[in-house]
């Protein structure tokens, strides 16, 4: 079989089971199955597959029929300006996170050596990327998921920032180092009626830990924000990412808890997603 006759079973396959992009996808997998890009595969179309590699096609092609994401199946997702290492143990970065980055980035000018917590690291995806624009920072992740911390260490290592992040497997709970500067979180913020709604390439693949916020959604940001309270400095940022139709709630609970509220911003398709806040006295 060459690689266009691949390409063209791969395609039909998709589609039966109505997966979305299926063209790219299948130049995808087979790419990382030469291992080779997609502009030289495209420039040898009748180039015969060995039979090992047929099989590796199949496979990866038949857990993406199962409506896995293309980010575990390849194991990497692109964030900002980098590269990420996805695997099921973390949420896949989302293009609406990358706010987080571009609000965080307005409040710690270059050369700046703010001291930065990461609450929920997953992949490490908003921490090394922030670190990676502001070098003279000091930060430290945390994620309760111990394979989480892994994926976010190699991560880490992979952009050279291994010695730069302090990555800590705990619960916000019963984290005790305080004086930050500034604390960033995309906490799991969906309620139990929209996560039974998520597509099942959500639902059935990325971890349930990074993405269920309790039955109103709201569990983990309130502990987010009652702990940053006390870890931030007097006049310290907080910066959440929030579900759409959080802004008001996030908002009161916020000023309940003496923090102004600087501002809030849009995602991408126009929805509420990030809160800019300071700790009062
Ligand atoms: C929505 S994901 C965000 C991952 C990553 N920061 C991103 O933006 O792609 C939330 C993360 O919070 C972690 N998490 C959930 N509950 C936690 C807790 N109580 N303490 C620390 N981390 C927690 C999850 O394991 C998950 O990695």
């Amino acid at each position: 079989m060459n690689y266009n006759q691949i390409l063209k079973n791969g395609k039909n396959y998709l589609k039966k089971n109505k997966i979305k992009n299926a063209h790219l996808d299948v130049e995808l997998i087979l790419s990382k199955v030469l291992n080779r890009n997609r502009e030289e595969i495209i420039l040898n179309l009748n180039k015969n597959l060995k039979n090992t590699d047929i099989m590796k096609f199949k496979h990866y092609l038949f857990r993406r029929y199962q409506n896995e994401p293309m980010a575990y199946i390849l194991g990497y997702k692109y964030f900002w300006k980098h590269k990420f290492l996805t695997n099921k143990s973390v949420l896949i970065p989302r293009p609406d996170t990358e706010l987080i980055i571009e609000e965080t980035l307005k409040y710690l000018p270059n050369n700046n050596s703010k001291k930065i917590l990461d609450i929920g690291t997953g992949s490490g995806c908003i921490v090394v990327s922030l670190i990676k624009e502001r070098p003279k920072c000091a930060a430290t992740a945390i994620d309760i998921s111990i394979n989480a911390i892994k994926v976010a260490k190699t991560n880490a290592k992979l952009h050279q920032l291994e010695n730069k992040i302090n990555f800590i497997n705990i619960d916000i709970d019963k984290l005790k180092s305080y004086n930050y500067d500034l604390v960033i979180s995309n906490p799991p913020y969906i309620n139990s009626i929209e996560f039974n709604r998520l597509g099942d390439d959500i639902k059935s693949h990325e971890p349930k830990i990074a993405l269920s916020g309790g039955s109103d959604g709201l569990k983990d940001l309130k502990k987010v924000i009652f702990k940053s309270k006390k870890l931030l400095k007097v006049n310290g940022k907080l910066i959440i990412e929030i579900g759409h139709k959080q802004k008001n709630i996030c908002t009161k609970i916020l000023n309940e808890n003496n923090f102004y509220i600087n501002k809030s911003s849009k995602d991408l398709s126009g929805k509420d997603r990030c809160i800019v806040s300071t700790k009062l006295q």
